[in-house]
């Protein structure tokens, strides 16, 4: 999750605007005098379900968190976000990364790849690297794959690799930033001695960063490099450098947690594996799987896929645009044991795997009773978040219907319970549960497509600037897309309009630049874009409307008629698509001659 969801995951957006105006409660959202504008009756609402907010007065406008506190402290996005941050104890990126050096990179990668050839080289042959020998023996790793994956030895030393470097002219500074180095006080030495070693790539092949495990049964297993330039751990695969072929060509692929998992499917064939490194995959994680292919299985034990299941699978299938599926393996085994003790078991786990969110069902309903009216509410409310957070229609939809066969309450029913889908105020919640309705319906909650879409369509086709004038700032309910726009349309090109934005934002701006989209009648779906999200955004202003109208009776006809008029002008838009198209630039290719 970026940043920026995290704190908006964190934030109520009722307790931010009571603290500018006194809020009352109205049915389903909170209402008061408008904090932005002197008024006598109450013009501004505050919509908890949506966490977004609007002034139906002067202002005449609305949005999210961010857009609020921009407003009212006169702030710009970036320092509105480490406002809000501050207050959810979520830690934001201090400043703008620099931008990336690609010399001293470079000379990072050379580093590692100097280390790892040195360690490999005191695997195969030095006297001191007997016991590591040994010890590869023992796990059963052949020669081919200590070779294949370049494993290592690092002496018991403390400046050993420090004193190889160096004398291969890299400086201090540069291995201390490559984490080969630790420094401290009293000076600087080898991070990693006296353990067998992993080296880490990337999927292009560069040595990154390290795996060091100890020989014996001593604490902490592994060591890791640090985050550095050119190491992100939680975008890495280990082993996505010699599986990505398997991958592809055979269309899967497997994540597993160890590297030792990894290296001993390799040893027996089972090339298509990659390991996460411990932690939970992240979505940097699987968007560099969904390159390759989109049928993903996790060979994960009970636990982890439990919780797997029920915390990441929904933001998994998002991003993948289909079902991942979970390999389960017996209690108390990885894939280094299943695979060693039989590779047709862990072939047939593999090829039984069951998709994730089935496992969710299993997973949750274990142990409740559904002819109590207690647990089937358990069982929504833990589950109907997590279908809910599906973006695929479809999905979502078999889903529902499987939950409400099993409970047997009609599906509808169960809609009319969404919004169970929102960490309610003042509902006691185990912590469990809190932290599962966040991580698994974080990415529903507040990304929006269209909005999305329309961006990337604009931004990977600046000469359809000129047709983005119908587009209102307005229309993008999330502050950060917002931003990106106005952005966009200041700037003279994209690269100046990065520059532009807050750093924290750099991350979604870049994942747009990099969404993959159709390539023909781009001015035609740009345009169709616009108009769709006009029109949400002009329902969206009719029912709050009408809400601040059943509330009381307002001066609101005016309005009313207006909204009605502007919805008109959008059906008529629509129903011209097909003049527009041909008035257009058919291809995108063409700059629009206006
Ligand atoms: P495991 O504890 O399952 O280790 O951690 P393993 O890979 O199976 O190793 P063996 O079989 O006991 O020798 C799984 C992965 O978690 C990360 C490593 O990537 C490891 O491969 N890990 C584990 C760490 O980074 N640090 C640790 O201290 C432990
Ligand atoms: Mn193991």
């Amino acid at each position: 999750m970026s940043v920026i969801d995290d704190v908006k995951q964190r934030t109520d957006i009722g307790d931010i605007a009571g603290q500018y105006t006194q809020l009352t409660k109205a049915g389903r959202y909170l209402k008061g005098l408008c904090p932005f504008h002197s008024e006598k009756h109450g013009s501004f609402f505050v919509y908890p379900e949506q966490q977004s907010w609007h002034c139906f007065g002067a202002c005449n406008t609305g949005g999210d968190v961010f857009s609020l506190i921009m407003k009212k402290e006169g702030i710009a996005f970036g320092e509105a976000l480490r406002l809000l941050g501050e207050r959810a104890g979520v830690v934001i990126p201090s400043m703008v990364r620099p931008e990336v050096d690609r010399e001293a990179n470079e000379r990072l990668y050379q580093a590692n790849e100097a280390a790892s050839l040195y360690f490999h080289h005191l695997l195969i042959n030095s006297p001191a690297g007997e016991r590591a020998r040994s010890y590869i023996t023992r796990r059963g790793l052949s020669e081919k794959s200590v070779a294949d994956f370049q494993l290592g030895y690092c002496l018991n030393s403390w400046d050993s690799l420090k004193k190889y470097l160096m004398g291969k002219g890299y400086s201090e500074a540069e291995l201390a930033e490559a984490g080969l180095i630790s420094v401290t006080d009293t000076g600087s030495y080898d991070r990693f001695r006296n353990r067998l070693v992993f080296p880490i790539k990337d999927a292009r092949g560069r040595t990154t960063g390290f795996g060091a495990r100890v020989l014996d049964d001593s604490l902490p297993k592994y060591l890791n490099s640090p985050e550095t330039p050119v190491f992100d751990k939680s975008g890495t695969l280990y082993g996505l450098n010699l599986a990505r072929e398997a991958i592809r060509r055979g269309d899967q692929a497997v994540i597993v947690e160890g590297y030792l998992d990894v290296i001993t499917a390799h040893q027996h064939g089972f090339t298509n594996v990659v390991a996460s490194m411990g932690t939970s995959t992240t979505d940097k994680q699987v968007s560099a799987i969904k390159r390759l292919t989109k049928n993903l299985v996790f060979a994960l034990d009970a636990d982890a896929a439990g919780e797997e299941a029920t915390t990441r699978a929904v933001g998994y299938e998002n991003i993948l645009g289909t079902e991942v599926r979970v390999a389960l393996l017996p209690q108390g085994k990885d894939p280094d044991d299943v695979i060693r003790e039989s590779p047709e078991t862990w072939q047939r786990l593999v090829e039984e795997a069951e998709p994730m969110m089935d496992y969710s069902l299993r997973f949750v309903t274990a142990g409740l009773d559904f002819s109590t009216a207690r647990d089937k509410s358990v069982a929504v409310e833990r589950l109907l978040p997590l279908i809910n957070g599906l973006e695929n229609i479809v999905r979502q939809d078999h889903y529902k219907q499987l939950l409400s066969k099993r409970l047997g309450i009609a599906t509808h029913k169960l809609d009319e319970s969404k919004t169970f889908s929102r960490p309610g105020k003042g509902r006691p919640k185990t912590a469990a549960m809190e932290i599962e309705t966040r991580t698994a319906t974080g990415r529903e909650l507040f990304s929006s497509p269209v909005e999305e879409y329309c961006l990337a369509l604009l931004l990977k086709h600046p000469e359809l600037k000129a047709e983005a004038v119908e587009l209102l700032p307005d229309y993008f309910e999330n502050s950060e897309n917002r931003e990106i726009y106005n952005a966009f349309m200041l700037a003279e090109d994209t690269s100046s309009a990065r520059k532009g934005l807050d750093g924290t934002v750099w991350e979604l701006f870049d994942r747009l630049l990099k969404k993959e989209l159709p390539s023909n009648i781009i001015g035609q779906r740009l345009y169709s874009c616009i108009v769709r999200l006009k029109e949400k955004h002009l329902r969206s202003l009719v029912v709050r409307r009408e809400a601040l109208l059943a509330s009381e009776a307002t001066k609101g006809e005016e309005q009313d008629v207006d909204l009605g008029r502007q919805l008109r002008e959008v059906f008529i838009q629509k129903s011209s698509w097909g003049q527009k198209l041909k008035r257009r630039d058919i291809d995108g290719s063409r700059k629009p001659g206006k």
